[in-house]
């Protein structure tokens, strides 16, 4: 397994490209399958979560094609049985459930697994396709799901911690070839799901309420062929942004969309971070001494999960009492003992993670456990004395786009190691 070696200590400086958004470009390559003519997704992402969403495309009998940043898919014949070992190993793959019903009315997938973060159920999906008429069991590690015809219903998608970002996704997908209405309340309103939405209009589905909790389909009968682009990574953005606040360095991000970073640039400014608009860019700088920060994860538009892992790294550098407190994932805190090995001062109490920031870091072998983790792991490597090897980088190369290549056109001092 590839590793990637840091020499910390340089600020970050120059310029980087936001990517296209990891978790909306898998809910937009699952729809795909709902209709038989072809769809090309541009700003596809370079991400092995990608690669992977393709070949269970490609397994179901769809005809995949990638060139540079397009991905040309047509599912011009399909079956709704999934491998079950490709689609057990990748939760956002519980997004094909939808589209599979919506097409064929059948689906025999296999039960995605739960992972470092938390269980994560799927009861919310299940509850919602069974109010559309769907009949499912879950037997011997599959999901079989069949449905005479769907039909649209009222429901409400709510759960322990709010709305369910896939569940949404899943349910609308289902949803748009139904007979009839379906009026979802505590819907997912993240812009993933959003450009979801807006992909789904483009093929001819009718969607009302995008971006707000209760989102209305207006089932149709079929559905066409369409072009889209996808929205850039808010969270990639964000992470590049807490890594030139961290480094103490002044990077501007190209394409990152500050009306959907609001939360994370709230807190960034709250702790002394200098974030200016650019036009379509985002400059970032540390404006002073960083001041600690309180957080609280939470739904869209609250503060992200996925960005969690990253602002801890800042706030291990903060002199101060910080307290981060995660509401969506239980056991979303992996990173913190890594982040220990390198000298940071963290308790965890509960939910709520206790920063004593401000001591110094020096270098130390450390183990991804998460995509996000990771991330954290390397903005800490950035900002330690000596040398960090972050193990285990194949979490990584899941949802950020050749990471090592961008950090090193922003000065850091990185290289992959890779296995032999
Ligand atoms: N939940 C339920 N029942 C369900 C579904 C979810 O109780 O049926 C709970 C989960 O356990 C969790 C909460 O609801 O406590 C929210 O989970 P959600 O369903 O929204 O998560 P997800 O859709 O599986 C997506 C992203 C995650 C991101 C979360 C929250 C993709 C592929 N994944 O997951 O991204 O953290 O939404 O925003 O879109 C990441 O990119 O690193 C990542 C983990």
């Amino acid at each position: 397994m590839d590793s990637l070696l840091i020499k910390g200590g340089v600020p970050l400086h120059g310029d980087v490209t936001i990517s296209g958004a990891k978790n909306a470009v898998l809910p937009i390559m699952a729809a795909t399958l709902l209709t038989a003519e072809k769809c090309v997704i541009r700003r596809v992402p370079d991400l092995s979560d990608v690669k992977f969403m393709g070949k269970i495309l490609a397994s179901l009998g769809a005809e995949v094609k990638a060139e540079g940043d397009t991905v040309t898919v047509q599912a011009a014949k399909i079956k709704g049985v999934g491998d079950y070992d490709l689609i057990r190993k990748m939760r956002g793959s519980i997004c094909i459930l939808g589209p599979l019903l919506a097409r064929l009315h059948k689906a025999k997938v296999s039960l995605p697994g739960g992972c470092v973060i938390g269980t994560r159920p799927i009861d919310l999906h299940l509850k919602g396709l069974r109010a559309l008429g769907v009949g499912i069991k879950v037997e011997s590690g599959y999901i079989l799901a069949t449905a005479k015809k769907l039909t649209g219903a009222d429901l409400f998608l709510g759960g322990r911690a709010g709305p369910t970002v896939l569940g949404t996704a899943n349910i609308i997908m289902a949803a748009v070839l139904a007979e009839g209405v379906t009026l979802i309340e505590s819907a997912a309103c993240e812009p993933e799901v959003m450009d979801l939405c807006n992909f789904l209009t483009a093929m001819g589905a009718k969607i009302t309420g995008v971006g707000s909790p209760t989102i209305t389909i207006t089932g149709v009968k079929e559905l066409h062929g369409a072009e889209h682009e996808v929205i850039p990574d808010r969270i990639e953005a964000a992470t590049y942004a807490i890594a030139a606040a961290a480094t103490n360095g002044e990077v501007t991000l190209h394409g990152a969309r500050a009306e959907h970073m609001n939360a994370v640039l709230d807190k960034l400014r709250e702790s002394g971070v200098k974030v200016e608009r650019q036009g379509a860019a985002l400059k970032v700088r540390r404006g002073g001494r960083l001041k600690p920060v309180d957080i609280t994860t939470l739904p869209y538009a609250g503060f992200p999960t996925d960005v969690q892992a990253q602002m801890m790294a800042l706030m291990i550098l903060t002199p101060g009492i910080s307290i981060i407190t995660e509401r969506i994932f239980e056991s979303r805190f992996t990173h913190a003992a890594e982040l220990m090995r390198l000298g940071a001062d963290i308790s965890i109490e509960g939910p709520s993670a206790i920063v004593k920031g401000g001591k110094p870091l020096s270098g130390a072998p450390v183990m991804a456990s998460d995509l996000r983790a990771s991330a954290a792991l390397v903005i800490a490597g950035l900002c330690a004395k000596g040398a960090t090897q972050v193990n285990r980088i194949y979490h990584l190369d899941r949802g950020y786009e050749k990471m090592d290549d961008k950090l090193k056109a922003l000065g850091a001092r990185i290289e992959r190691v890779e296995e032999t």
